[in-house]
């Protein structure tokens, strides 16, 4: 988490570090600084809290030509202003910021640093003064310093690092956490993700893992950690500035939501040639070739998994597991022989996904990365990619990305049964099925009113609640319930509607909400009723949402019927307006709940 943004070379400095800080908000929120400087001295500025606080605290005499910014989610040591980066060496020659976790922090400081005086509790700061060590005490240069120190450091870091004695340049260095050069015309920036430096360039640098890298105004130097050059392209973005805007929406999130019809159908025309369905075939191929499927995911895209998981099988008959990314890594199953690993990631950086897969390429397993976001570490670690085509998902709850995910796969399942010739997956008519989805999501979306009005009997005041569902409804409660414990607060367990019985049901006392999903299949649809006979008896306030083929009059949201396998799509999207409501009428930020962040790069 947390964004990282720098400049060197340009007169307005600290302008582009606060444009840059604002964009990277969303990847952490708990505390902010910038350090500006040029040739007459530098300023260091730090604040708890929002960008805009930040923002209160800089006079007009902060100006400089280079500059390291950072917004922080909080990993070592709680969110106050000394614990915010920027942080400096133990005679402030030297400033860094960072992204990650140093996992040795405790060992570098009783090996290097029981003279040092440490001023907050990051790993951070331990870092800045091991490098700043080698400068002030042991006469290094910055650079043999710096290359030195990440010899010495272990664990996962994107690093900013500048010197008071010369500020022109930056130096950068990273393993595991994103960054990527900017190149401007005249001077250079380095930034956490590309969305962030579009006003000032759309010309791009990756740097791998364990590359530092010198950045001046008209140079970069990309070296590996012995010092030898190395050779990198650069490469055009195609970004729009327009996409990261919030129009006259109040929340990202509900822009989002209501993006999706839209997304649906720029995904058709993605994969479509013709109304034929395109996929790369080296994808179909890799699919054709495993015996097994196995999705690994964290969070909103592990649901999506989930409620791709039948289609998937159905369609190119071959099973599939899923796994949460975090405990993949440390305690994988036996594999079937022929295994191939799709991650799906919106943001592509997971870092407990991205673990799965370094091990996975050590292994020489073949995998697939579903993502949002073209060049991130996930697509451009794995054997192939898929894209999302959703653009830019600002609000921390994902909700555009996990409809796309799940229509991707559908692509995905169908060109692999299709290239089988599997006779579900011929007769499934997808684009014709995906229009038809767009169309149930728009319908859904005209019912913000009454759907407001539902969650303020329903949601305004509670502490707890649950989504119940069957078959394909309890993958989708179980994302309705991560969206709304996510950003309203209220505890909320998705639950398969027959488990209740099996203990949970104690919980049920007098006004506890229970949500309920029925869509697809009207035998699941007569069990999950009688689930909600038995709740009502014990005093639950139930609120059904209900597929508009197997509704009656009074269920509470009704949602225009789709093809079966894209039921969760349609499912969702009331879910998702529902947190959305619920959030807003207990006075909450939407966008940026409490203790999170968009990206998560640390494990
Ligand atoms: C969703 O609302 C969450 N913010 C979160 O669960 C997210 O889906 C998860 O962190 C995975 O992110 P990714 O898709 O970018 O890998
Ligand atoms: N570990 C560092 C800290 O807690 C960096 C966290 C981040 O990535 O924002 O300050």
């Amino acid at each position: 988490m947390c964004g990282i943004v720098g400049v060197v070379g340009n007169r307005n400095a600290t302008d582009i570090l606060m444009q840059g800080l604002e964009k990277l908000e969303y990847r952490g929120y708990d505390s902010a600084g910038i350090f500006v400087a040029n040739n007459n001295g530098s300023n260091l500025i730090k604040s708890v809290g929002r960008i805009a606080d930040l923002r209160a605290r800089i006079g007009i005499d902060v100006e400089g030509t280079a500059g390291i910014g950072h917004t922080r989610w909080a990993t070592h040591g709680k969110p106050s202003e000394i614990n915010a980066h920027p942080h400096q060496s133990e005679t402030s020659r030297l400033t860094l910021v960072h992204n990650g976790v140093i996992e040795n922090f405790a060992q570098i400081k009783d090996d290097y640093l029981s003279n040092h005086h440490l001023n907050g509790q990051t790993d951070t700061e331990i870092a800045v003064h091991l490098i700043g060590k080698f400068v002030e005490e042991d006469g290094l240069s910055v650079l043999e310093a710096f290359r030195k120190a990440l010899h010495i450091i272990e664990g996962s870091y994107a690093f900013a690092l500048m010197d008071a004695q010369d500020p022109n340049t930056i130096y950068v260095a990273k393993n595991k956490s994103p960054l990527l050069i900017g190149l401007g015309d005249g001077y250079n920036m380095i930034c956490s993700d590309a969305m962030a430096m579009i006003r000032e360039t759309n010309q791009y640098m990756e740097i791998h893992d364990k590359e530092l890298v010198i950045v001046k105004k008209d140079s970069v130097d990309i070296q590996d950690y012995e010092g030898h050059s190395v050779e990198r392209e650069s490469y055009i973005a195609e970004l729009d500035l327009s996409d990261i805007g919030k129009g006259t929406y109040p929340y990202y999130m509900l822009k989002e939501i209501d993006e999706q019809p839209t997304v649906m159908r720029k995904l058709i025309k993605a994969y479509t040639d013709d109304d034929n369905i395109v996929v790369d075939n080296a994808i179909v191929e890799a699919v054709q070739e495993a015996d097994r499927l196995y999705i690994i995911a964290a969070g909103t895209s592990y649901h999506a998994g989930f409620a791709a998981k039948n289609m998937l099988e159905a369609l190119t008959e071959t099973p599939v597991e899923l796994g949460i990314a975090s405990e993949w890594g440390y305690n994988q199953p036996l594999l079937s022989k022929k295994p191939l690993f799709i991650f799906i990631s919106q943001s592509g950086e997971t870092a407990d996904s991205r673990q799965v897969l370094v091990k996975a390429n050590e292994l020489g397993i073949p995998s697939l990365t579903i993502t949002n976001v073209p060049g991130s570490t996930l697509s451009r670690e794995a054997s192939h990619t898929m894209l999302l085509h959703a653009g830019p998902e600002i609000a921390v709850a994902s909700t555009k990305a996990y409809t796309a995910q799940i229509a991707t796969l559908a692509f995905l399942a169908k060109a692999v049964g299709q290239a089988n010739h599997n006779k579900a997956a011929e007769d499934f008519d997808l684009v014709h099925e995906l229009a038809i989805v767009a169309q149930s999501i728009e319908a859904t979306l005209s019912e913000k009113e009454l759907i407001e009005e539902k969650v303020a009997n329903l949601l305004a005041t509670t502490r707890n609640a649950f989504y119940i569902g069957r078959g394909s409804d309890y993958y989708v409660a179980m994302e309705a319930s991560l969206k709304l414990k996510e950003i309203s607060y209220i505890q909320c367990e998705g639950f398969a509607a027959g488990e209740l019985k099996h203990g949970t049901i104690s919980l049920i006392e007098d006004g506890v909400p229970v949500l309920a999903l029925i869509s697809n299949n009207p035998i699941l649809a007569a069990h999950t009723r009688g689930n909600i006979q038995e709740v009502a008896a014990r005093g639950a306030h139930v609120l059904t949402i209900v597929d508009e083929a197997l509704a009656k009059e009074d269920d509470d949201i009704k949602v225009m019927t789709v093809h079966p396998f894209l039921s969760p799509i349609a499912m969702v999207v009331p879910t998702q307006l529902i947190a959305y409501y619920a959030t807003l009428q207990r006075g909450l930020d939407v966008d940026k709940p409490r203790n999170l962040a968009k990206s998560v790069t640390v494990e």
